[in-house]
């Protein structure tokens, strides 16, 4: 049922193949040029870059040609003895039927390149005195261990290069419209040239994101500029926080690769800064809550047929919460308070114990239930408020010390003492 793209469309005559028009026509005027008889050049080299069209080439053109393509896995000819077996004879008979074989001996980079191995100039040798065309396939021809095949008299070299933007651009559009998709051109544009002429890859991208779509915009694929980058994690909570769409939301989860339980805890920890609406705040907690309880069965009973429940929730039930929310200015996104308690160093962990004893005094609770249950809460209120703070600080005794610690910040931190003083 999932057919890779790449499979699903990939071209099955010249007609369909972007890029190296003139390549392609250069390998075609050879493989039939031995219908009048062997040439100079036996063999045939073609090289460039991965995803480009080389093995799809010769297969195409072998079947507009009506030829019959001799191919083996790579792993089949590492070794002089692999290689003379399988092309040494094949070589000496140019095909049943009168139909022209023609030998590929694809991905030659994996082929050994030490002397005593055998397996290049096995190659060259076939060559001299094959009768039936040889096509080799490499990424990188100028790798030391191919110098034997530089001579121009005997081996044709071609050159594949990438594919310019607009021809990779035309075969996307091709694909989806053939998949009923209608696409934006900015959102194939952004594609393209992301995977710089790299056909394979731009179709297993475009397969990613619009699969199953009946539209694919600009929004559902921008945010793939940082999949692999670092900050991929900012990508996805900006994706979930401020997602138009549940798709857009859920979505960047799957692209993402990020451990879910990780970017549960960035949800809940940056959810309440970028909503400012209180019923919208709620919903979207409430949609976190309910997540949560979906994370804590499949924690119990393993069944991780419910992890779907839990992102739609995480992702899509935080999205959809927002309707007017529109949080001012620039708000950074905050590292994990769980996280960054599990990093804290022993000072650290000191110094918010003393916190806790403080509010133990003054609130009669255990000193875990002041760190965990109140601490939050008063560290919101530093945030927020500087006179509330200061009214606090007075309150709990907090020394200047902890008062930057709560604080988060040196200036904040500031205001709040001078307050308080
Ligand atoms: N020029 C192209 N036109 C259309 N589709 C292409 C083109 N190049 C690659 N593709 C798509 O990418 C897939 C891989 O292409 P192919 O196997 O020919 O790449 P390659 O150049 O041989 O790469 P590698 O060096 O990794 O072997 C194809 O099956 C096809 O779907
Ligand atoms: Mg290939």
């Amino acid at each position: 049922m999932h057919v890779a793209w790449t499979v699903k469309y990939k071209p099955r005559s010249l007609a369909e193949i972007v890029g190296n028009q003139e390549a392609i026509k250069t390998l075609e005027r050879w493989l039939k040029s031995w219908e009048d008889g062997i040439p100079q050049q036996r063999a045939a080299f073609l090289h460039g870059p991965a995803g480009v069209g080389k093995t799809l080439t010769i297969e195409a053109l072998v079947n507009d040609l009506g030829m019959e393509l001799v191919e083996k896995n790579a792993s089949d000819y590492r070794t002089e003895e692999k290689i003379q077996r399988f092309a040494g004879s094949a070589s000496q008979y140019s095909g049943f039927f009168g139909r022209r074989r023609v030998i590929l001996l694809d991905e030659m980079d994996g082929v050994h390149g030490t002397a005593d191995r055998g397996a290049i100039p096995t190659i060259t040798r076939i060559v001299k005195d094959s009768r039936c065309p040889i096509v080799l396939i490499a990424n990188d021809f100028w790798n030391k261990k191919f110098v034997s095949f530089r001579d121009k008299k005997k081996y044709l070299i071609i050159e594949f290069k990438k594919p310019r933007t607009s021809e990779l651009l035309s075969h996307l559009r091709r694909i989806v419209a053939r998949e009923g998709i209608v696409a934006d051109e900015e959102a194939l544009k952004f594609i393209a040239t992301r995977n710089q002429g790299d056909v394979r890859s731009a179709v297993n991208d475009l397969q990613a994101l619009a699969q199953g779509k009946m539209k694919l915009t600009y929004d559902d694929v921008s945010w793939l500029a940082y999949r692999d980058r670092k900050d991929v994690i900012f990508t996805v909570l900006r994706q979930v926080l401020y997602g138009k769409t549940c798709n857009a939301a859920k979505q960047a989860v799957n692209m993402a690769d990020v451990d879910l339980d990780m970017l549960f805890e960035w949800v809940y920890e940056n959810t309440p800064y970028h909503f400012n609406v209180p019923g919208e705040l709620a919903d979207a907690m409430e949609a976190l809550a309910k997540a949560d309880l979906y994370r804590g069965r499949i924690r119990r009973t393993r069944n991780w047929k419910l992890m779907r429940y839990m992102i739609d929730f995480m992702t899509a039930g935080v999205a959809m919460a927002r309707d007017k929310s529109k949080p001012s200015g620039w708000i950074p996104f905050r590292f994990p308070q769980k996280i960054r308690s599990l990093s804290a160093s022993r000072a650290e962990r000191a110094k918010k114990k003393g916190i806790g004893q403080k509010i133990k005094r003054r609130m009669h609770i255990s000193v875990v239930t002041a760190q965990n249950d109140v601490l939050p809460y008063v560290r919101i209120i530093f945030e927020s408020s500087p006179q509330m703070a200061a009214g606090l600080t007075k309150w709990f005794r907090f020394s200047e010390e902890e008062v930057d610690y709560i604080a988060g910040g040196k200036r904040r931190a500031k205001a709040i003492l001078k307050l308080s003083n």
